[in-house]
């Protein structure tokens, strides 16, 4: 066995050289992500439905003296996440990491949400984080190394209260099987799939919500143990640990990141 000091030791969190795509990094936490993932070096693609977005998010992202691209994209289509990674590969030669954090939520009570709703809420939600994976799958097997990082939810894990949405407690409890259904399917091929369940983090949906009712936002607030929402950047770290050889033997693991919300 080596000595410890003889280890060479590992640039843990160094992303340089590292080629990444995240969904839905226009703003919010899949924008705060990819400019953190961009400080540790890598190069960063956003694609996202809004390019105006995408673009500039791209653009802070280059300002970080590293490589980006700005794609316009649907997460549901399957032919744009084709599109999306052949444009990274092409331009890039790997697509080493993905970000699947395109996402959407709405307050509806269940016997009010229509059907449509319910569809198209797992349509970007569950079915955008497969279709992204799996044209993932394709270069990733190939290079024999892949890392895939999932934005799921603490609703995924707890019925939040007292909001109404079925639908996307579901989505997201959805989001966490195909996590750890990946993970271990896809193990053989070198593919690492972990998760990140954020609780209320203060994004422009979120803002809305707070906004629209805050005696809601009030209750919400006092059932966080740590008495406040998460700062987007409160993301950071964990994304970058995820991404990083610091969590290289870690697979299949739900990253709760909730101020305390589901130890309750
Ligand atoms: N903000 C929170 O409190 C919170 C908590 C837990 C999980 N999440 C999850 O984090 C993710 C990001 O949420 P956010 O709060 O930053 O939202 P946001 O609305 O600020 O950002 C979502 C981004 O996704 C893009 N997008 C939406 N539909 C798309 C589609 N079909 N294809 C491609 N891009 C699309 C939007 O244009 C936007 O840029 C979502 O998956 C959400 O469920 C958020």
């Amino acid at each position: 066995m080596m000595d410890a000091k003889e280890k060479p030791m590992k640039p843990l969190f160094n992303l340089k050289e590292k080629n990444v795509l995240v969904t839905g990094g226009g703003r919010g936490l899949g924008k705060t992500m990819a400019l953190a993932l961009a400080d540790f070096g890598a190069n960063v693609a956003i694609v996202d439905i809004n390019l105006d977005t995408a673009k500039a998010t791209a653009d802070e992202i280059a300002a970080k003296n590293v490589n980006s691209l700005a794609i316009m994209g649907d997460v549901t289509n399957e032919l744009d996440a084709t599109k999306a990674i052949t444009a990274v590969v092409d331009t890039w030669s790997t697509l080493d990491i993905l970000v699947n954090n395109a996402g959407i939520a709405t307050v509806e009570p269940a016997e009010d949400l229509s059907l449509e709703t319910f569809k198209n809420i797992y349509d970007i939600d569950v079915n955008g984080v497969f279709n992204f994976s799996k044209a993932a799958f394709s270069v990733m097997s190939k290079q024999k190394y892949g890392n895939i990082i999932n934005v799921a939810s603490m609703a995924g894990i707890s019925v939040l209260y007292p909001q109404e949405h079925v639908h996307y407690n579901s989505a997201k409890a959805a989001v966490i099987m195909i996590t750890k259904s990946l993970a271990v399917e896809w193990a053989p091929f070198g593919i690492r799939v972990n998760a990140l369940a954020p609780g209320y983090m203060v994004t422009p949906p979120v803002i809305k919500l707070k906004e629209e009712d805050p005696d809601r936002w009030e209750h919400w607030m006092s059932r966080v143990p740590m008495g406040r929402a998460g700062d987007p950047d409160e993301l950071q770290g964990a994304v970058v640990y995820l991404a990083s050889n610091a969590s290289s033997y870690m697979t299949g693991h739900i990253m709760v990141i909730d101020g305390g919300y589901i130890c309750r």
